[in-house]
C-alpha cells in the first residue's frame, strides 16, 4: 500500500494578510479571508472566470504580464518570458520595496527594450502591491517573492482569472501545501495555468535522462542520492532605520516563515527530482540530521547551514539527501540513481549499465527559457499547463525533512500532510517582529 495521497483538503484560513506600504496597520489573517478570498471561494468560480479576460488560443495578441516579487529571479524570469513569445509585454510591477522594483525596473528597459511598457501608474509598492496588480489588466503573472507570500499571491491570482509563473517553492509549512493544492485544482475548473520554477523538470537533458531511467536502463531504482553542496548565498545588512520586520523581508534567506530554509528554498530542485524518479508518489517516512556550525552570527537569522535526511518509500527505496551552505568546501549538485541493473546521473545525463548512455540531444533552449516557452506556447494553443500537484508534494517533502532535523524525530508523510503548522506571523507590519529561536533537535515540536 502506497502512503496516503492528501486527503481533499477543506479551504484553510488565508496565510497572508497584507498592508499597502510601511508603516501602516495591518488587517488580520481572518478578515483578510473574509474580505477577499473567502468571498469568493464561497461565491461561484465560473462567476469569476467570466470576468477574467481570456487570453487568446491560436492568436498573436498581446499577452500582458505582471511580476510580483522584483529581484533577481523575478527579472530574469520577466525577460524569460519575453523571449519565449513574441507577443508578450511587461505591463506591471508589484514589489515590498520602492528601491527593488525601480532597479528591476532599470535592468528590464535596458534588457527588454520596448517590449517593457510600465508607466510609474503600473508600479506597485508595498505588502498590498499584488492586489493593485492583480486588478489592473494583466493576463498573466509570475510570482517571485520569498516563498511564504505565495499560497495566498496564487489563491488571489488565480481567482483574479490569471494564467500564473510560480517560483518554487510553493509554501512554507504543511498548511500553505493544501492551500496551494486547492488552488491547483480551482485553476484547473477555471482554465488556468499553472507553471512550476521548479525548472528542472523543462530540462531536456534531464527530461531525457529521466525517460530512460523510467524506461527501465537501470532496471529497478535501489537507492538515491541528492547532493546539494554549495558555497553561501547573498546577505542585504541591516541598516538602522529598517524595523526587524524589514530587516528579514529584505533578508528572508534566513527566516524559517520567509524561505523555509534552505533544505526548502534551494534543496528542493534536488528533492523535487527524487520525487520524479519515484513517480511523484510520496514517501512513507523519513529522518534527518542538521545545524548551523559556521553561519551562527544573528545576521544569519535561525536557518541551519546543512542537513541530511533520510527518506523512505513504501517499496523500500530509500533517498539520502544532502545539502549545505557553507563557504570553501567540496561542492556537488548531482542525483545519483542506483539501479538493480546499472546507475545514472540525471544532471550529467549518463547511464552506466548493461548498455552505458549520455544524452546526444541540444543543450539550448535553457531551461528557464523552456518552461517560458511551453508557459505561453500551451496558453495560445489552449493546451494549459498545471504543475500543482507536483510542485506542492515537492515543497512538502522538503517541509517534511527540515522538521525531522529540527525535531530530531521521524516524520511520515501522513504527518507532515495533515500538519497544522502555520508559520504565519501574528500581523504583516513593519516594525517588530519576533526572531524565531534556532531549532534544537531533542526540544523543538512538530505540530
Ligand atoms: N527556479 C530557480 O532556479 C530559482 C532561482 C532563484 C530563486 N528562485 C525563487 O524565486 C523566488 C525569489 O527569489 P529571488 O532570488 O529573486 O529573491 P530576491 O530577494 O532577489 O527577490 C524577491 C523580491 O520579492 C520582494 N518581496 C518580498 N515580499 C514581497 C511581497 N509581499 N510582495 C511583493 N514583493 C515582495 C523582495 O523585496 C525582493 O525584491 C524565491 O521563491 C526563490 O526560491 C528560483
Amino acid at each position: 500500500m502506497s502512503p496516503s495521497r492528501p486527503k481533499k483538503p477543506s479551504i484553510p484560513e488565508e496565510k497572508v494578510a497584507m498592508s499597502k506600504s510601511p508603516p501602516s496597520c495591518q488587517p488580520n489573517r481572518r478578515e483578510f479571508l473574509k474580505n477577499s478570498t473567502g468571498a469568493v471561494v464561497g461565491g461561484s468560480l465560473a462567476a469569476t472566470l467570466g470576468a477574467a479576460r481570456a487570453v487568446h488560443a491560436g492568436g498573436s495578441e498581446t499577452i500582458r504580464v505582471g511580476l510580483i516579487g522584483c529581484g533577481g529571479r523575478g527579472s530574469g524570469a520577466a525577460m524569460n518570458a519575453v523571449r519565449a513569445d513574441e507577443g508578450v509585454r511587461i505591463t506591471a510591477m508589484a514589489e515590498a520595496f520602492d528601491d527593488r522594483l525601480q532597479r528591476s525596473r532599470q535592468i528590464l528597459a535596458r534588457q527588454a527594450g520596448d517590449k517593457l511598457e510600465v508607466d510609474d501608474d503600473h508600479c506597485f509598492v508595498g505588502f498590498d502591491a499584488y492586489k493593485d496588480l492583480l486588478a489592473s489588466d494583466v493576463d498573466v503573472v509570475i510570482l517571485a517573492t520569498p516563498p511564504h507570500f505565495r499560497p495566498a499571491h496564487l489563491r488571489a491570482a488565480i481567482l483574479a482569472g490569471k494564467h500564473v509563473f510560480c517560483e518554487k517553492p510553493v509554501a512554507v509549512d504543511p498548511t500553505g501545501v493544501r492551500h496551494v493544492l486547492e488552488t491547483a485544482t480551482m485553476a484547473k475548473q477555471l482554465n488556468l495555468s499553472i507553471v512550476s520554477g521548479l525548472c528542472w523538470r523543462y530540462d531536456l537533458g534531464v527530461r531525457e535522462t529521466m525517460k530512460q531511467i523510467q524506461d527501465g536502463a537501470i532496471g529497478d531504482i535501489v537507492a538515491i542520492q541528492e547532493n546539494y553542496l554549495t558555497g553561501t548565498l547573498w546577505h542585504r545588512g541591516r541598516k538602522p532605520e529598517w524595523s526587524e520586520m524589514e530587516f528579514q523581508i529584505r533578508n528572508w534567506l534566513y527566516f524559517t516563515w520567509l524561505s523555509g530554509d534552505h533544505i526548502v528554498e534551494q534543496f528542493i530542485h534536488s528533492l523535487d527530482k527524487a520525487m520524479w524518479l519515484m513517480g511523484d508518489q510520496p514517501p512513507k517516512r523519513c529522518f534527518g540530521l542538521g545545524g548551523r556550525q559556521v553561519r551562527t552570527d544573528e545576521k544569519w537569522g535561525h536557518v541551519y547551514d546543512h542537513f541530511a535526511v533520510g527518506y523512505e518509500w513504501e517499496n523500500g527505496v530509500k533517498t539520502y539527501a544532502f545539502t549545505r551552505q557553507i563557504a570553501n568546501c567540496r561542492n556537488d549538485v548531482e542525483d545519483y540513481v542506483l539501479g538493480t541493473k546499472g546507475r545514472a546521473r540525471v544532471l550529467k545525463h549518463t547511464i552506466e549499465g548493461e548498455r552505458d548512455w549520455r544524452y546526444p540531444g541540444p543543450k539550448g533552449p535553457s531551461m528557464y527559457d523552456n518552461e517560458h516557452r511551453e508557459f505561453f506556447a500551451g496558453i495560445r494553443a489552449g493546451n494549459l499547463i498545471n504543475n500543482g500537484e507536483y510542485m506542492s508534494y515537492s515543497t512538502l517533502l522538503a517541509i517534511m525533512g527540515r522538521e525531522a532535523c529540527y525535531t530530531g524525530q521521524e516524520i511520515t508523510w501522513d504527518e507532515a500532510i495533515n500538519s497544522t503548522q502555520d508559520l504565519t506571523p501574528a500581523e504583516y507590519q513593519w516594525g517588530d517582529v519576533e526572531v524565531p529561536a534556532v531549532a534544537r533537535p531533542g526540544v523543538t515540536k512538530f505540530a
